[in-house]
């Protein structure tokens, strides 16, 4: 590093540690990065090389001395037990550069005098957990947080399939903790985001971001449907009986923990290097993301022996892969109006091959992105894909920028209906407003009505624009108006594909009351979430009727999503909507006699639920009656049991012991249908 001057070097440390610190907090708290991981790994490495030279400067808060935090005290979605950490949850060292590799070999040998050996593991990109178990029984799962006291996330974790609840096998410890990361794989990245895009929300960034953002969702029922995975890499314990790391992992794997199938030992370096080289092109062909190789000494007296420094062990180090790029200039910026009005600039690229595919077009986001990357027609930009898939770009090369080069002018109308934009502060979007008019916007609002996991009506984007163009449909309801007749009177269309359009119409009259909700495409209003509150107000007029306090107190519904039910409600659009649609015959209420049937276990059963549960409690009598029992709200002689569960009605609890009737917890309840 080239040396600068002793003032200028005091400003630089400050302005790093600054920077750094805020990058780790859009990446650990808001789960939303603004600068890649390479970018943050230099910073990273400058900061570190000022401190070596003015190590004056170098103060026990900063960034290179601790890792980044997860825990954000009261912000809404945070409500979780915070707990110390048996032994402090480290990060480890990184480097980009092989002749690192060597040195961290050659640090080794300066401090142990014998053989040893190396394990290498993929770097798993996800979001590190620390899982207790006890008498074989998982207790406790806790986030990293900040190093020294993370989350509980318990309630949550016990939600991933892939983490057993109960071990079996010989040689159990009493008491032993296992680390690893909970990870994404990209089949369920990329239909957590289709689904996200659908309702409006902004798509996570990539697979990490939306592991650590599940893990602290506040509804565990939900955790279910979003597809997590786990992998187990690092064994604590007093007096466990393992000699080595790879031991106590298969050891581990015996027991029913998840461990990686991929991990391999090396005896030198250079076996470890070929294990690097190998997978830097075979990770291409892994269903999930990893960001790089971790290699640790394999001999757990070693580890003791070496120890750690502040903030990573002096045993293990990681080899990070560099993100794909590829550089290519930008031919123009097309701005695309979504159902909801939302305007997303898309940039138009000459063509470039990126990790065996060649992208043509990528995601600006929205202005502040332009703004921020500075953009100009004929730069020439990097793209990188978000989590290996969706492309973006990350950055231009101004020194190639062409004379003249303008910056595209971001539109202050509607490119379709030439309304004025208006800006959502909180989103950072531009919004056409013309709901009721803006013709993009009206398809856009019948093909997602129309959409398979909505009203599954065969009308797909020809369908839609042609009986848009003909005048004949402008509101939802208008669909159910069609007749016979018009529909044969449409080009290339027959008696047969009216029919089976009108069949199809006729059919969306039994879809369920929660895909009504998703149809009618509310803004923020997506599949899960219109489940949420089909399930909590059971009907269209119950949900029109709610105040913002209702529909804040539901656990996963935030501010914004209550604005937009709150506007919708109100407006004579929304009203009449529903009218015309309930007159139609639509679902407007949860169908009480249409529940699915899971088994008859609790066939003739009658429970009574009371109290906090892992998942909410209308979930929980929903289970009751897809497995064929009744609940019932109050305790009497015909009652089966009293699931109770954490603060549960005192009255309640005294009724059932005078009557004798057996209580249940929620773990015993999930053994009884059949759960883990
Ligand atoms: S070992 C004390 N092994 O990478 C050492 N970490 O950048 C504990 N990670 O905090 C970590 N795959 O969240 C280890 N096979 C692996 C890993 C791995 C992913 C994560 C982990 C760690 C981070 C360090």
């Amino acid at each position: 590093m080239a040396k600068i001057g002793k003032t200028a070097a005091k400003e630089r440390i400050e302005f790093l540690k600054k920077e750094l610190e805020r990058h780790n907090y859009n990446y650990y708290v808001l789960n939303a990065p603004a600068i890649s991981d390479f970018e943050f790994d230099l910073l990273m490495g400058e900061l570190q090389g000022l401190e070596k030279l003015y190590p004056e400067y170098a103060t026990e808060d900063s960034p290179t001395r601790h890792v980044g935090s997860d825990l954000a005290p009261g912000a809404k979605g945070t409500d979780f037990v915070q707990v110390a950490h048996r032994w402090p949850m480290l990060s480890l060292g990184n480097t980009y550069a092989r002749e690192e590799l060597y040195e961290f070999d050659a640090r080794i040998r300066k401090t142990v005098d014998r053989p040893w050996s190396y394990s290498c593991e993929l770097k798993f990109d996800g979001t590190a957990i620390c899982l207790t178990y006890k008498d074989g029984r998982l207790l406790r799962a806790l986030t990293r947080g900040d190093g020294t006291k993370g989350d509980d996330v318990t309630r949550n974790v016990v939600n991933i399939p892939a983490i057993p609840r109960q071990l079996h096998g010989e040689g159990i410890p009493t008491e032993f903790e296992i680390r690893g990361e909970i990870y994404m794989p990209f089949e369920a990245f990329d239909r957590l985001n289709a689904e996200r895009a659908e309702a409006e929300l902004e798509p996570f960034a990539n697979p990490r971001n939306a592991a650590s953002g599940s893990l602290k969702l506040q509804n565990p029922a939900e955790m279910r449907t979003r597809g997590l995975d786990c992998v187990l890499y690092h064994m604590l314990g007093e007096n466990l009986p393992f000699k080595t790391h790879i031991e106590a992992l298969e050891a581990a794997r015996s027991w029913g923990l998840p461990v990686s199938e991929y991990s391999r030992r090396a005896d030198t370096i250079d076996e470890a290097v070929a294990y690097i080289d190998a997978w830097d092109t075979r990770r291409k062909t892994l269903p999930f993301a990893t960001d790089g190789i971790v290699i640790k000494v394999n001999e757990l007296d070693l580890q003791r022996q070496l120890g750690f420094t502040a903030k990573s062990p002096r045993w293990a180090t990681a080899w990070k892969f560099k993100p794909e790029q590829a550089c290519t200039p930008l031919v123009s910026v097309d701005y695309q109006v979504g159902r909801t009005g939302a305007v997303t600039p898309v940039a138009n690229l000459e063509p470039v091959l990126l990790s065996g595919t060649v992208v043509k077009r990528a995601s600006l986001h929205n202005k502040d992105q332009m703004d921020l990357l500075d953009i100009h027609i004929g730069d020439w930009v990097y793209v990188e894909k978000g989590g290996e898939i969706i492309p973006k770009i990350t950055g231009v090369d101004p020194s190639k920028r062409p004379q003249d080069a303008l910056r595209p002018a971001f539109p202050t109308h509607c490119p379709d209906c030439g309304t004025p934009l208006v800006r959502d502060e909180d989103e950072a979007r531009h919004y056409c407003p013309n709901r009721e008019s803006c013709p993009v916007q009206i398809k856009g609002r019948f093909i997602h009505f129309a959409g398979r996991k909505a009203m599954d009506i065969l009308a797909g984007d020809a369908t839609v624009e042609a009986l848009y163009d003909k005048g004949w449909i402008h509101t939802l309801p208008d669909l159910y108006d069609l007749t016979r007749e018009q529909l044969i009177s449409l080009e290339g269309w027959q008696e047969r594909s009216a029919d089976n359009f009108l069949e199809s119409l006729e059919a969306s009259k039994r879809v369920p009351f929660e895909r009504v909700l998703y149809a009618l495409g509310i803004r923020h209003v997506g599949e899960q979430t219109a489940k949420t509150l089909a399930r909590h107000f059971g009907s269209i007029d119950a949900l029109m009727a709610a105040s913002r306090e209702d529909l804040v107190q539901i656990e996963d519904i935030g501010d914004t999503v209550a604005d937009s039910i709150l506007e919708w409600s109100a407006s004579e659009a929304g009203r009449q909507t529903v009218r015309r649609l309930r007159e139609a015959g639509l679902q407007m209420a949860v169908d009480e006699n249409a529940t699915v049937r899971l088994s008859d276990m609790l066939e003739g059963k009658t429970i009574v639920v009371s109290g906090n549960f892992s998942i909410a409690r209308e979930a929980l009598k929903a289970l009751i009656e897809a497995h064929g029992g009744k609940n019932a709200g109050s305790v009497s002689s015909k009652t089966s049991w009293l699931l109770a569960g954490e603060k549960a009605g005192p009255e309640k609890l005294r009724k059932a012991e005078k009557l004798g009737i057996p209580l249940l917890t929620e773990e015993e309840f999930n053994a009884m249908i059949g759960g883990e």
